[in-house]
Order: structure tokens, then sequence, then C-alpha cells
């Protein structure tokens, strides 16, 4: 495993970012559209990159056994104090693995899971295709493989939001950009990786948007008050549904995509 390049953001990303407007809205939209797919509970689901357990540990709340695999052990540390305050029987349903997810099967021992997440990852590497074969391979004949990833269609919105005008006239066949962590990032389409699925014995399902107006907003510099839950539920409401339909699920700046494994 290479240096812990997350050392120095695990706390940003796990305690800001998440506790925004934006990281509230993922949050619940990513959980509602993963519920309309998995099994129910207590299902098996590895979290492939889980970081510090945002979308798996809703899932162990919910009564699913989590298994939340990541190479870092910054994002793995925040993962263990942000489960330590969850009740008992909910860190019962959870296990950490330390590893790549370029090595998910061997480090999980070949076993095999009802759900394979890997959300937020693939922009990190240089290329998808060796995770993407590991979550095909680790999820169960039958299983759900869901992936988040920034939507190379939609690389414009932001720059433009920014008003950096040059950067988004620049954008639109740009697939690479620094992202808000300010890591390098890579945008992807949702065929170029629905593609990499079926190759991998994994039939698309559905894809969705994950959030757009909240993206507006806070980029084009609107002050949003995530203590304010009425104003947050009732955005969450809208972020959900927009996510499901075009034309607006095209324009989020990043997608949920969810497949099906059809054969071992
Ligand atoms: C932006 S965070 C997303 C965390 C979590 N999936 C979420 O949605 O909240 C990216 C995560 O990818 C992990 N990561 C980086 N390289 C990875 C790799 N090669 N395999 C698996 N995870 C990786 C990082 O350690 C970090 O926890």
């Amino acid at each position: 495993m290479a240096d812990d390049i997350w050392a120095d953001l695990a706390d940003r990303f796990a305690d800001g970012a998440y506790a925004s407007v934006k990281g509230r809205v993922r949050t619940y939209v990513m959980h509602r559209q993963l519920l309309e797919h998995l099994p129910p509970p207590p299902a098996s689901v590895l979290d492939v990159g889980g970081g510090a357990g945002h979308q798996s540990f809703p899932l162990a709340q919910a009564g699913y056994d989590v298994t939340l695999l990541d190479p870092s052990p910054a994002m793995l540390g925040k993962a263990r104090q942000r489960l330590q305050r969850l009740p008992a029987e909910v860190q019962r349903r959870v296990t950490f693995v330390q590893a790549d997810g370029e090595n998910a099967d061997e480090a999980v021992h070949g076993r095999r899971f009802d759900a394979v997440l890997c959300h937020g990852v693939l922009g990190y590497l240089e290329r998808p295709g060796p995770v993407v074969d590991q979550l095909c391979q680790c999820a169960a004949a039958g299983g759900i493989v869901s992936i988040m990833a920034g939507n190379a269609d939609a690389a414009a919105v932001r720059p433009a939001l920014e008003r950096r005008w040059d950067d988004a006239l620049a954008s639109f066949d740009a697939k690479r950009e620094i992202g808000v962590l300010g890591l390098p990032t890579q945008a992807h389409t949702v065929d170029e990786l629905s593609d990499l699925l079926r190759g991998r014995g994994v039939d698309p399902l559905r894809w969705y948007g994950v959030w757009l107006f909240v993206d507006w907003l806070d980029f084009s510099g609107a002050d949003l008050d995530p203590r304010d839950e009425k104003q947050l539920t009732a955005a969450a409401a809208v972020e959900l549904e927009a996510g499901r339909r075009d034309p607006y699920r095209r324009l989020s700046r990043v997608f949920h995509l969810v497949g099906r494994k059809t054969a071992n």
C-alpha cells in the first residue's frame, strides 16, 4: 500500500464535508437509492474504499452485516471512532479490513457478498478497471454492485458556477480536475462504467444523479445551514426526485450506478 494520502484529509472529509448540507443530502439520497435494490437485512455488504463509514454505517444501523475495506489507516481510524458512538449491536455488525480495493477478494478470503459498494473511490485511481474487477468478483451471484463516481458529462458545472469561465470552457471534454478535497480526481461516464460492469458479469440496472441544486447553490456561494433541519429535509426530498429523472440527473456532478451480478 502507498503512503496514506488520506491522513491529512480524514478529519476534513469525515467531519467537514459530510456535516455540510451537501454531505447530508448525499448520505440520504444514496441510502434511499441503495435500499431500492438491496435484499433485506441481515444481507452482507462489502464497502470498498468505505472511508469513515458514512455510506455503510447507516446500513449496519438498518441491520445489514457490513465489512468496510479501506487502505487508509487514517480513514479506518476515523471509521472506528465514529462506530464507537453507535449502539453495541450496530458495532457488532461491522468488520474492518485494511487493504487496497485492487486486492479486495484476497483480503476478504474469497467471501462473496450480497452487495458490494464503491462510492467516491474510482476517481482517485489511475484506472478504474482493476478495482471494478474486484467489486464484481466479490459480489455473490444475484448480488448488487453499487458505484458512485464523478460525472464526466457534467465537468463544466463546477468551474462555471465558480465563475472560472476559462476553466469551464476547457473542461467540456476533460475528465481530470483537482477535486473539492484538493486531490487530483478523474471523472467517468455512466456508459463507460456500465461497459466495465457488463464485461465482468454484472448487468447495469439503474443509474441516478446524487445531488444537483444544493451543489449548484454551494458552488455559486449560497450559505446553506446544515442545522436548519426543515430546509435540509425539504431539499433532500427534491434531490431524491431530481436524481431519478432526466434531464436533472444528467447534470449532477456525481452519479450512482447500480448493477446485479448474473453469474459467478
Ligand atoms: C472520498 S473517500 C470516500 C469514502 C467513502 N466511500 C464514502 O463515500 O464516504 C475515498 C476513499 O477511497 C479510499 N481509497 C483510496 N485508494 C483506494 C484503493 N486503491 N482501494 C480502495 N480504497 C481506496 C481512501 O482511503 C478513502 O477512504
